[in-house]
């Protein structure tokens, strides 16, 4: 299993692997074949059909998190701390204490770069592990107008290449980067010393992360350009409860091999 140091010892010796899951039942399928598993805000979007991660609560947070951490007990686990639980110190250390004192969570993950460095480091200062997220921020999308694409010209990278050292500074031990051009990706994976983890930030990061329900094809209300499906999770559950109903309708389920 993965610790913070061996997370941070592995920047430019080999990429991290990063994913979501947000049960016990997938987290176990996950177990021991990925770096971390993180339990991401997304889960609002893709297993509660909000329009965005805003409305994911504390206790729903902490919920996923300990059906994932019962599924995935060798693998590295990080929370995510949903939005307006850390809009300052004394609320972040409140919310994220709750994460080590109620779950088997390694480390939590909040967004923002050098206007929220202060809550970083209040947090890592109290023994709490963070990882960053810079770059595309889904829980401020919607203050500004929409998923904007990040780091598009010189001053875009700068901005972003001064998040990274702030949050750096303040003690996180690694960092998602999210939506970026790739050019951006490669300047800051190069500008810090911790793991940049990137999602939609092109080849040169540290390791990539993406949302389970993307990669392996269970969420199909659309599909950002950065999503390579692995599997067609969607049909083939849709084939298999067909064929289920079918069976049934038949009389053809259960046949005398499922009967007592
Ligand atoms: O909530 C989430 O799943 C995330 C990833 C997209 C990095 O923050």
């Amino acid at each position: 299993m993965q610790t913070i140091s061996s997370i941070k010892k592995c920047k430019n010796q080999e990429k991290l692997v990063m994913i979501t899951a947000y049960d016990a039942l997938f987290a176990a399928l996950f177990n021991n074949k990925v770096d971390m598993i993180l339990v991401g805000d997304s889960l609002n979007v893709s297993h509660n059909r909000a329009i965005d991660t805003l409305s994911a609560s504390m206790d729903m947070m902490i919920y996923h998190t300990k059906a994932v951490c019962k599924g995935a007990p060798e693998t590295f686990v990080v929370t995510d701390i949903p939005f307006g639980a850390y809009f300052d110190e004394k609320s972040a250390l409140k919310k994220c204490a709750r994460v080590y004192q109620e779950t088997n969570s390694n480390a939590v993950k909040i967004e923002g770069g050098r206007e929220r460095a202060h809550i970083v480091k209040a947090l890592t200062q109290n023994s709490i592990a963070v990882v960053g997220h810079i770059g595309l921020m889904p829980q401020f999308a919607r203050s500004e107008g929409g998923f904007k694409i990040k780091g598009k010209n010189e001053d875009g990278i700068q901005k972003l290449i001064d998040d990274a050292r702030a949050i750096e500074d303040a003690g996180a031990f690694c960092i998602v980067l999210e939506g970026v051009k790739e050019d951006a990706g490669k300047a800051i994976s190069e500008a810090v010393d911790v793991p940049i983890i990137g999602i939609g930030a092109g080849r040169y990061t540290d390791g990539q992360v993406l949302v389970w329900s993307d990669m392996l094809g269970f969420f199909e209300d659309f599909q950002p350009k950065f999503v390579k499906r692995y599997l067609n999770g969607a049909d083939l559950v849709r084939d298999a409860v067909k064929q289920y109903a079918k069976e049934v309708k038949e009389g053809l389920f259960p046949s005398s091999e499922f009967i007592y």
